[in-house]
């Protein structure tokens, strides 16, 4: 890996004592309240994986039983060997089979406020007619799906439907430019695409059909889209390659039935930010991810049969894969999705949303939260939020003042906080509190879940004491993990497994306390957490290079109160536009280029002109240097790998 720095100690400087427990009432009618309990279901989960793992599996339908629970040739890995299963039957079937058959799956409220209600067997409908149609498009067993959508109910049907027939799918966040689209078809060699015209935010169409139109000239493989009509704004399709959603389904049967696939059958592929340049492609597949969902989903949100679930992720991330569909469907749940932005039209939307449809759990990000701290008390405090019972954050870490706020505010010191720490890789959360049993402590994830043996060690791999800093580690395979990088096995074995040979390395520092808790510290490697959004720092900075002006630039993130982290771009511009370099207009242009390159999310907040970047002798910029310039630091640390000294002085005059 370039450019990190995994020798330095890790410092942690965070001391939070507070602890709460669950209150008597939430413990009660809790699925799991008794510690001892927990414990020793805890300790069989690593001692005897396989009889704690089968016993989980057998909870849901499998068309084949599996002959072997776990298979381990580190880093290789195979959950349920022999077993034959499908998660959309599991999703679905299993429960139209049941009383849920008229149980709401998902209540969809869109932002101009319509609500859309599809009850489990509704949902099969759809989803099995959706799955007839891919196949009568050609897809087959095996074949990978692009999906680029907003949060619309046809969302999870795509979804569905690909699972059904065993067509890995690949969404890709609808905030995503058109070059960033294109990286990610080729890279899975999607042959077929699923967009909508546009999607509604902030009270403003986003378009998306026009930026997927925009990337098939340079994907010529794709051989069909199928677009849904959301916004109704008029767009010009190709007569052989795009058709309507409703066209096609009009003419749909349903009755397509759900493949029975082999437990390591491809799921999906999420393409997520690594520490180099090229976004990676995590491979799920289908048995192991099932199951892991499912547990974690059903333990630590301690699902109820009359809970509505709200979780506020766009479902273009895995968060939304594993918690918004796959686990809470697999447990029966109802689940709230909503379209649009927490401020349309008012700051109070959020809070409007669990009023209305009295939702009972509500799992979102700690950028969102602090975001909802600045915008005021009065928001929430106008609204009768009595239904809510849990809460949940993910995405980055949450600081105790923004969590005390959640319980104050959002929970009335009533509900758990059940912070959860997971990736993108992991597939379903790692460290959380089963809130019944693990009391909670402001600004950390708790303990591992069942199944997860992590450990917090230096360089080499060596545990080191309770309270000080170090690598998050796993030493275990657990059931969801990621099986490879899509077409890169070599970059999977290197990224994940050869920084601690035979650990699972997260890129995460952390520290634990001596009660066992685990603190999250944040990256160690060249990735930056953006309102919970990963990006890797290469990714902004081959985006800026790619400009004509730009000949050298380095990107870094600093502390932002309530996004995480802020993007701060280093930039040496080409000889013939140092002059233009005096014209404050380039940096705009090079902010919105950057936005035109990877998508608004990737903006930088702050762009510096430099002559020159810090460099060891060996040529690797020193982002370490750069990241405490830009938070404004004193420059810490050792310094004698720098090539040239006079840079830094020059870099602060350069502020
Ligand atoms: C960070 C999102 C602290 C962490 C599910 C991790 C967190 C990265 C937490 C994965 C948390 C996620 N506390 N940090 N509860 N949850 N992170 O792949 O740095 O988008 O490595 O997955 O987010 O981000 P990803």
């Amino acid at each position: 890996m370039s450019g990190n720095n995994y020798a330095s100690p890790i410092e942690s400087i965070l001391h939070e004592g507070r602890v709460f427990a669950p209150s008597e009432e939430f413990r009660a009618r809790a699925l799991m309240n008794d510690p001892a309990e927990y414990e020793r279901l805890w300790r069989e989960s690593i001692e005897e994986p396989d009889a704690f793992w089968s016993r989980v599996a057998s909870e849901l339908h499998w068309f084949q039983p599996w002959q072997k629970t776990l298979e381990w040739d580190c880093p290789w890995v195979k959950w349920f060997s022999g077993g034959q299963l499908n998660l959309s039957y599991n999703c679905l079937d299993r429960h139209v089979a049941s009383a849920r058959r008229n149980k709401a799956a998902i209540i969809w409220e869109g932002e101009p406020g319509e609500i859309r209600t599809f009850t489990y067997q509704q949902l099969l409908t759809e989803v099995e007619k959706f799955a007839g149609v891919l196949k009568r498009l050609g897809v087959q067993k095996g074949d990978r799906v692009a999906i680029y959508m907003g949060m619309a109910p046809e969302l999870p049907i795509a979804m569905l439907a690909c699972a059904r027939i065993g067509a890995p799918h690949s969404v890709i966040f609808g905030g995503f430019s058109a070059s960033a689209l294109v990286d990610r078809i080729h890279d899975c060699q999607a042959t077929l695409v699923i967009t909508q015209d546009g999607s509604f935010r902030k009270g403003t169409e986003v378009k998306l059909f026009p930026v997927v139109e925009e990337a098939l000239k340079a994907c010529p493989a794709v051989q069909s889209v199928v677009v849904l009509r959301r916004t109704g704004t008029p767009i010009e399709m190709q007569a052989g390659r795009d058709y309507w959603w409703h066209e096609l389904m009009a003419t749909a049967k349903p009755g397509t039935r759900a493949e029975p696939l082999e437990s390591e059958h491809p799921l999906f592929i999420l393409y997520t930010s690594g520490s180099t340049g090229k976004p990676k492609g995590v491979l799920h597949t289908t048995g192991g991810y099932s199951v892991g969902t499912y547990l974690t989903t059903k333990w630590v949100f301690d699902l109820k049969e009359d809970d509505i679930y709200w979780c506020t992720a766009d479902i273009g991330w895995v968060t939304g894969h594993s918690y918004i569909l796959y686990g809470p469907l697999q447990c029966g749940a109802t689940v709230l999705m909503y379209e649009g932005a927490p401020n349309h039209p008012q700051l109070d939307r959020f809070w409007d949303i669990i009023e209305r449809h009295r939702v009972n759990i509500l799992y979102t990000a700690p950028t969102a939260i602090r975001t909802f701290i600045k915008w005021g008390d009065e928001h929430p405090n106008a609204h009768d939020l009595s239904s809510l019972r849990l809460l949940g954050t993910v995405g980055e870490p949450i600081n105790p003042e923004a969590w005390m706020w959640y319980r104050e505010v959002i929970g009335k010191n009533r509900c758990p906080i059940v912070d959860t720490w997971w990736q993108t890789e992991t597939g379903h959360m790692m460290l959380a509190p089963v809130p019944g049993v693990v009391p909670t402590k402001p600004g950390s994830a708790t303990r591992p879940m069942p199944g997860v043996l992590a450990e917090i060690v230096d360089k080499d791999g060596n545990v080191v004491p309770d309270g000080q800093g170090g690598f998050l580690v796993i030493r275990r395979p657990w059931p969801g993990m990621l099986r490879t990088i899509y077409g890169d096995p070599q970059r999977y074995v290197e990224q994940y497994w050869s920084q601690i040979p035979g650990s699972y390395f997260t890129g995460d520092g952390a520290h634990r306390d001596k009660d066992g808790y685990f603190w999250i510290m944040g990256r160690v490697d060249d990735v930056i957490n953006v309102s919970g959004h990963r990006l890797s720092t290469m990714e902004v900075e081959s985006a800026l290079v790619s400009h004509p002006a730009v000949a050298e630039a380095a990107v870094v993130g600093r502390p932002d109160e309530v996004k995480g982290q802020g993007i701060v771009a280093f930039v040496s511009l080409n000889h013939e536009h140092r002059e233009a370099g005096m014209l404050p207009g380039l940096k705009e242009e090079l902010r919105k280029w950057v936005s035109k390159e990877i998508g608004s999310l990737a903006r930088p907040d702050e762009i510096r002109f430099t002559e020159i970047l810090p460099k060891t002798r060996s040529g690797k910029i020193m982002r370490r240097l750069l990241r405490e310039i830009a938070s404004g630091g004193e420059i810490k640390g050792d310094v004698t790998t720098l090539e040239d000294f006079s840079v830094l002085a020059r870099l602060k005059e350069e502020e």
